[in-house]
């Protein structure tokens, strides 16, 4: 492998944040309220963090709304949250496609009701020629699930299971790997989310409960990011 220099003057803004949107249910637990309440208010902290990434200009900002384990709560609380997200994507949608926002859906949606991948699948056809923030909203997502899938294409087109053959079947593929991933809620682990591409990521995390994420805390995990130095395994030219 070629040794290039450490770009000491790298950009101080992340081009691709990526947030696991956790404490939903304990910020409507000190409530006293339902979970499902948490997971109502978590759509505004959402929508906050969107138009942030899409003022500050992020390219690529990835929420974590639903994990492939999130199957094994309660199914109330699944089908509240899918409820959730069919009644956001109709009130957001055109708000989203005003501002140039391109959509995508990442993740395995085989068991979400029908009506909600036709719902999917035209948000992103309408958005599809936006050349705004790309946001990616992994739903039903893996880490695990996305590499074994990788794999499964790779060998059905007969092709060698390489790092960079695999990057190029990741749903992510083309696209640059989390510069900065926040984690929300307090906990510091990874749960399933972007297992390969967060190999370098900066890892922020924050005892705020999602639904209480604003602006100045966004700006405090971007302020923190800028004071990183990445070094991707080699050493500063200073060194
Ligand atoms: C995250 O909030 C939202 C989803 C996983 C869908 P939680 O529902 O996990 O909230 P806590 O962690 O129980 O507080
Ligand atoms: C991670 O949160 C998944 C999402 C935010 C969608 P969880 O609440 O499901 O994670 P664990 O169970 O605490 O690891
Ligand atoms: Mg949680």
């Amino acid at each position: 492998m070629t040794r290039e220099p450490l770009q000491l003057t790298e950009p101080r803004l992340p081009r691709h944040v990526a947030v696991v949107m956790d404490g939903n249910g304990r910020w409507a637990k000190q409530r006293h309220k339902a979970r499902a309440l948490g997971h109502r208010a978590g759509v505004g902290a959402a929508r906050r963090i969107v138009r942030a990434c899409h003022r500050r200009g992020v390219e690529v900002l990835t929420l974590f709304a639903f994990s492939q384990e999130n199957w094994q709560r309660p199914p109330l609380e699944v089908r509240l949250l899918m409820e959730l997200f069919v009644r956001t994507l109709q009130r957001e949608i055109e708000s989203l496609h005003k501002n140039r926002v391109r959509i995508r859906f990442i993740g395995d949606h085989h068991d979400f009701p029908p009506s909600l991948r036709e719902m999917m699948r035209k948000a992103e056809e309408r958005t599809g020629a936006n050349d705004g923030l790309l946001l990616l909203i992994a739903a039903g997502y893996g880490g695990q699930w996305d590499i074994a899938q990788a794999a499964q294409r790779l060998c059905a087109e007969g092709l060698p299971i390489t790092p960079a053959n695999l990057e190029t079947r990741l749903v992510t593929a083309g696209l640059p790997h989390p510069d900065l991933l926040i984690r929300t809620g307090g906990e510091r682990r990874v749960s399933n989310f972007l297992l390969w591409q967060l190999a370098y990521s900066e890892l922020y995390f924050s005892d705020v409960l999602w639904p209480d994420f604003d602006e100045a805390e966004f700006d405090k995990a971007l302020g923190w990011y800028a004071g990183r130095e990445r070094r991707f395994g080699r050493v500063p030219e200073s060194a």
